[in-house]
C-alpha cells in the first residue's frame, strides 16, 4: 500500500479524495475505506431514551466531548453543574457509587479509588506532612503497616500500639500524633477497638481518626457515628461482594474528601467506571448477603469451637472473644462474616487441612459470595518478621475464614471431613 500521498485538484475519480497515491490513480486509502472509517468512527448515535434504564449504564469512556470552547471553559471552571471533564473527573459511575457510600457511611462525601490501598495511601499522603506521627494498631492489616513503613522515607513516623489499651494509646498520643488508624474489626485477629472512646481520646490530643471499615461494612457499623473523621473500605471485599473487581472507597467531610480526590487524580488512583459499576451492582444485595453470612458465621463459630482439632476460635459475637462487650456496642447490626481459628501451630497440619477442603477454597482475599479461607502467615502478613508474627499470634496453624452464602450444613460437612483427617 502506498504510504506517501500527493494532492491533486480534481481528486480521485472514485471517491473524490484530493489525497492521491503517488501513482496519482487512486486515493491513498481505498475509497470504500473512507466510508467505512467515517461510519465506524462516527456512527449515528441512538438518542438517549427519555425514560431511564433500570440498570445504570456503564460510561466506559476515557474522555468527554465539549460542544465548543465556551462549554469547555464553563465545565473546567465548574460554572455548570454535572459537567464531566475527563476519565478521572466527573465519571457518572464513580459519582453514583460515591453518593451511595457517603449515604451508607453517614458522611458528607466519598471518593472511589482503584483499590482499597489506593484510598488509604491517598488519605495518608494528603493528611500527613513530614515530621507527623501516626498511631496504628499493632494488629493492623499487614499492607497498611507496610505502607506506613514506606512513608518513613518521607519523614512520616508511626508507632504501633494495642488500641484496646487506653494506657498505651494515651501514652502514644502524648508524644504527639497527627492521626490514629484503626480497623472496625481487625485483620486477621478480629479485634474490635472501642471506637467511641478511641476517637474521643484522639480528638482530645488533636489527632484525626481514620477507620478501615472493610470487615464490618456499613451493614454492621458506621464509624462516623462514633466520631471517625475518615472511613476507608476495600470495596473489593464485602461491599462489591463477588470477587470480580478490585476497588476502594473513602468517606469523610466534603472538604477533606475533595482534597484527597485531587491528590488521587494526580497520583492516578481514581476508580475505573466498570469497577464502580460492578461495586454498585454487588452492593444491591449487601443487606441480604451480610444478613445471611453473619448468621452462618455465628453458627459456624460455635460449631468450630466444639471441634477437638480447633484450639481456639476468634469471633466477636462469641462471649469468649476479648472484645465481645465492645463489639455489642460498636457492631450494632451483627458481628460480621469473618471467623479466625487456630489449629495445631504446624504448617503441615494447616496445609493438609486446606488441601482436604472441597467447597472452601484457599484464597488471598475475603468478602465474596463464596466461603474462602486464608492463611495470614503465608499471604497478607508474610511481610511481618518472625518475631512480629509470633507477637501477633499468627502462627502456622492460624486460619481466617470469610463466610459466604452456601448452606451452613454444606460448610459444616466440608469442614468436618477435613478436620476429621487431622488428629486432635
Ligand atoms: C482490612 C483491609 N483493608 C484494606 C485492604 C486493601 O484492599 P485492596 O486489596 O482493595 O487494596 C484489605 C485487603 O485485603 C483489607 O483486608
Amino acid at each position: 500500500m502506498p504510504a506517501r500521498t500527493v494532492v491533486r485538484r480534481s481528486g480521485c475519480p472514485r471517491c473524490r479524495s484530493v489525497l492521491l497515491s503517488r501513482s496519482k490513480r487512486w486515493c491513498a486509502l481505498r475509497g470504500s475505506d473512507r466510508d467505512l472509517a467515517r461510519i465506524t468512527l462516527h456512527p449515528r448515535r441512538a438518542p438517549v431514551p427519555v425514560n431511564p434504564p433500570v440498570s445504570h449504564p456503564i460510561y466506559q469512556t476515557a474522555a468527554w466531548q465539549f460542544a465548543d470552547l465556551k462549554q469547555m471553559d464553563a465545565i473546567f471552571g465548574d460554572a455548570v453543574a454535572h459537567g464531566a471533564k475527563y476519565g478521572t473527573i466527573g465519571m457518572p459511575n464513580n459519582l453514583t457509587l460515591e453518593a451511595a457510600i457517603s449515604d451508607l457511611e453517614g458522611m458528607e462525601a466519598a471518593v472511589a479509588g482503584n483499590t482499597g490501598m489506593a484510598v488509604i495511601a491517598a488519605a495518608l499522603l494528603t493528611e500527613l506532612r513530614p515530621g507527623d506521627r501516626v498511631v496504628v494498631s499493632r494488629e493492623g492489616f499487614g499492607w497498611t503497616l507496610g505502607l506506613l513503613r514506606d512513608l518513613e522515607q518521607w519523614g512520616i513516623e508511626h508507632v504501633t500500639v494495642d488500641l484496646s489499651s487506653t494506657e498505651e494509646l494515651t501514652a502514644a498520643l502524648r508524644h504527639g500524633a497527627a492521626m490514629v488508624i484503626a480497623e472496625t474489626i481487625s485483620n486477621p485477629r478480629l479485634r474490635v477497638p472501642n471506637l467511641p472512646a478511641l476517637t474521643d481520646l484522639a480528638h482530645q490530643f488533636g489527632a484525626k481518626v481514620l477507620v478501615d471499615n472493610t470487615f464490618a461494612t456499613p451493614y454492621s457499623c458506621q464509624p462516623a457515628a462514633f466520631g471517625a473523621d475518615l472511613v476507608v473500605e476495600s470495596a473489593t471485599k464485602f461491599l462489591a461482594g463477588h470477587a470480580d473487581t478490585v476497588i476502594g472507597v473513602l468517606a469523610g467531610a466534603a472538604e477533606s474528601v475533595e482534597r484527597i480526590r485531587d491528590r488521587m487524580v494526580r497520583l492516578g488512583s481514581i476508580a475505573a467506571p466498570m469497577d464502580s459499576w460492578l461495586a454498585l451492582r454487588g452492593m444491591q444485595t449487601l443487606v441480604v448477603r451480610m444478613a445471611r453470612a453473619t448468621t452462618t458465621a455465628s453458627l459456624l463459630a460455635d460449631w468450630l469451637s466444639e471441634q477437638p482439632q480447633v484450639h481456639r476460635v476468634l469471633y466477636p459475637g462469641r462471649s469468649d472473644h476479648p472484645d465481645h462487650l465492645i463489639a455489642q456496642q460498636v457492631l450494632e447490626q451483627g458481628y460480621g462474616a469473618m471467623i479466625s481459628f487456630e489449629l495445631t501451630p504446624d504448617f503441615a497440619v494447616a496445609n493438609q487441612f486446606t488441601r482436604d477442603l472441597n467447597l472452601i477454597h484457599l484464597v488471598h482475599s475475603l468478602g465474596s459470595a463464596q466461603t474462602t479461607l486464608s492463611h495470614p502467615a503465608s499471604s497478607t502478613h508474610r511481610l511481618l518478621s518472625a518475631e512480629d508474627l509470633a507477637v501477633s499470634g499468627l502462627h502456622a496453624g492460624f486460619l481466617r475464614m470469610s463466610v459466604g452464602l452456601e448452606s451452613p450444613d454444606d460448610l459444616v460437612d466440608d469442614l468436618a471431613q477435613a478436620l476429621g483427617n487431622l488428629s486432635a
